[in-house]
């Protein structure tokens, strides 16, 4: 090793697809690989704190008898409003049984039914039960199972509180060309310390980005307030390939007031039977103006609280804005509280917590931002468009999710796709790529400044503020145009900031923020339509002639990633 951060695979994030990626490369464990393999995992804050933790709901798979893949197949396709890739899908659902088996055997304790199986759950969308849970707990527990797998691993090393800034570039010629985007090959990362304020060079052969998803672009989300889009604005900077940034699935259900990270209320509860209802006490219908062909053409269509989130999410909108209610109500009055509580310990105590004497009083629910359907672009084996970078989890656009990811597809397809690049990478290192040489012209300024917090975290707000109006569960064409052209103007003001200071994590994640919400800006302004998670009020029909694809980004506004000189 050149240098005390050269590794030979750099993982950013610790969820569930960073952890498992780093548990079958180390030591030559992915099927393939043969050598041993040093990988560090860089994380911003605490090693459990990333989406996965807060999961409640679960990890779909085809286990019951009266379950068959086909089945998940075409309700995975349903929901995603003709997007999805089918071959992405196929193996999402073949590969997920055996990936969750693997969880069982490192730990991972799922909720058990009376015979000792795995107790299978119900959610939006789906036509079977077939969500393997642990409680209303289950990101967590999956985080800690592989957690304390990973701790006695001496060839994973894991840094907390490091936030990385920018992929490092490399070319085999001359350092100074080619830009990002034009050949250049992912060899590592500049990563920031939080603790010391330095910035390191952590080199490697292979990176998997695993940063998790972008919630924290808009003023409600589930998310913790890590997720600031990081991977998808990083991949971007160094020339890879981005899709779907405008389908971002609002959860329809998260506790109000959905301040801060917004408490989430599992659709795990409608799978239990609870229903949405107005204030007066009557049901919530759908909201009569979606495209909702594909799921009118299923007979029996379920009832609005098993249907796919874009639906029922939109369905609340509507009934907010026409009537003015602060929120709508979620009714689990028909369960035993004793059921309740010991299916939903979490979600229990946070209400109780809150005053709400949940079964026998109905919770009060909004939508709020959760998931990123699309991200950085990869193949089935998690490779995105620049050599040496791997993507898996929220951060990746692998074709699975389509217009509107399926509940509980998530976690498993973080599973699946960190198995298939961790075999990649092996087969991949052990085809001799070398790690690369000196960093050319390393360019973070070394000026510091006081921080203007207060300035940061105004703009971190109005951003927010812009994407929820502008830019969230309803569009139409001028608040997107409005939204693209003042996003254009931060984005441009807080790069110039950004480059003329010493980094620090706050500006740095703003940074991110800002080009992210414009890619997400971006893509909703190419696709004047409406399908799945994209709902235009100028454009309310789905329109299968024109824009029955991706919407793909690409030849990122480059010259902010760092060229390194290939060994
Ligand atoms: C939930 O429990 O409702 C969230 C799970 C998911 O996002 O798939």
């Amino acid at each position: 090793m050149n240098s005390p951060h050269d590794v030979d695979v750099l993982v950013i994030g610790s969820g569930i697809a960073g952890l498992t990626f780093a548990l079958k490369l180390a030591g030559g464990g992915a099927p393939g690989g043969r050598v041993r393999t040093r990988v560090a995992i860089v994380t911003k804050k605490d090693r459990a704190d990333s989406n996965t933790n807060y999961a409640q709901g679960g990890i779909a798979v085809v286990l019951a008898g009266d379950d068959a893949e086909e089945l998940h197949v075409r309700d995975t396709l349903d929901s995603g409003a003709g997007l999805c890739h089918p071959a992405a899908v196929e193996q999402l659902v073949r590969e997920g049984p055996e990936r969750v088996r693997e969880l069982v055997e490192w730990g991972a304790r799922f909720s058990r039914g009376e015979g000792g199986g795995l107790e299978l759950g119900r959610e939006g969308g789906h036509s079977r039960r077939r969500i393997v849970h642990a409680a209303d707990y289950t990101g967590r527990e999956v985080e800690r199972a592989l957690l304390a797998a990973l701790a006695a691993h001496p060839d994973v090393r894991m840094l907390e509180d490091h936030l990385a800034l920018d992929l490092l570039l490399a070319h085999a010629g001359s350092p100074a060309a080619p830009g990002p985007g034009q050949g250049a090959r992912c060899a590592g990362a500049l990563v920031l310390d939080r603790e010391t304020g330095e910035v390191l060079e952590f080199r490697a052969r292979a990176v998997l980005l695993a940063s998790g998803g972008l919630g924290c672009v808009y003023r409600h989300t589930t998310n913790p307030e890590i997720a600031t889009g990081d991977g998808v604005a990083m991949a971007w900077r160094a020339g890879a390939d981005v899709a779907d940034l405008e389908f971002v699935q609002f959860h329809p259900t998260a506790l109000y007031p959905a301040e801060g990270r917004a408490f989430l209320i599992s659709e795990a509860v409608r799978g239990e039977g609870a229903v949405l209802r107005k204030l007066d006490g009557s049901k919530l219908g759908t909201s009569g103006n979606d495209n909702e062909a594909v799921e009118a053409a299923r007979a029996p269509v379920p009832e609005l609280s098993l249907r796919t989130r874009d639906v029922v999410a939109r369905a609340i909108y509507r009934e907010l804005s026409e009537s003015g209610d602060p929120y709508v109500l979620l009714d689990a009055s028909h369960m035993p509280a004793g059921r309740f509580a010991a299916r939903f310990p979490v979600i229990a105590a946070e209400c109780r917590s809150r005053g709400i004497d949940v079964p026998g009083e109905p919770i009060p629910v909004v939508p709020a931002a959760h998931y990123s359907c699309g991200g950085v672009v990869t193949d089935l084996d998690g490779r995105s468009t620049v050599p040496g970078l791997y993507a898996a989890g929220e951060v990746a656009c692998t074709g699975v999710h389509g217009a509107n990811r399926l509940a509980s597809n998530s976690l498993l397809e973080a599973l699946v796709w960190a198995h298939r690049a961790a075999r990649a990478v092996a087969a991949e290192l052990e085809a001799a790529s070398v790690l690369p040489g000196d960093v050319v012209a390393p360019t973070t300024p070394a000026h510091r400044r006081e921080h203007d917090a207060v300035r940061i975290l105004a703009l971190r707000r109005e951003l927010q503020e812009l994407m929820w109006a502008d830019a969230g569960i309803v569009r139409n064409d001028e608040c997107l145009l409005r939204a693209e052209q003042r996003l254009r103007r931060m984005r441009n003001e807080v790069e110039a900031e950004y480059r003329r200071e010493a980094p620090w994590p706050e500006l740095a994640e703003l940074r991110n923020l800002a080009e992210v919400a414009l890619l997400i800006v971006r893509c909703a302004v190419a696709r004047p339509e409406s399908r799945g998670l994209h709902f235009n009020t100028d454009h309310p029909g789905r329109d299968d002639a024109g824009f029955a694809r991706d919407t793909v980004l690409r030849d990122g506004e480059a010259g902010t990633a760092r060229q390194v000189q290939q060994g």
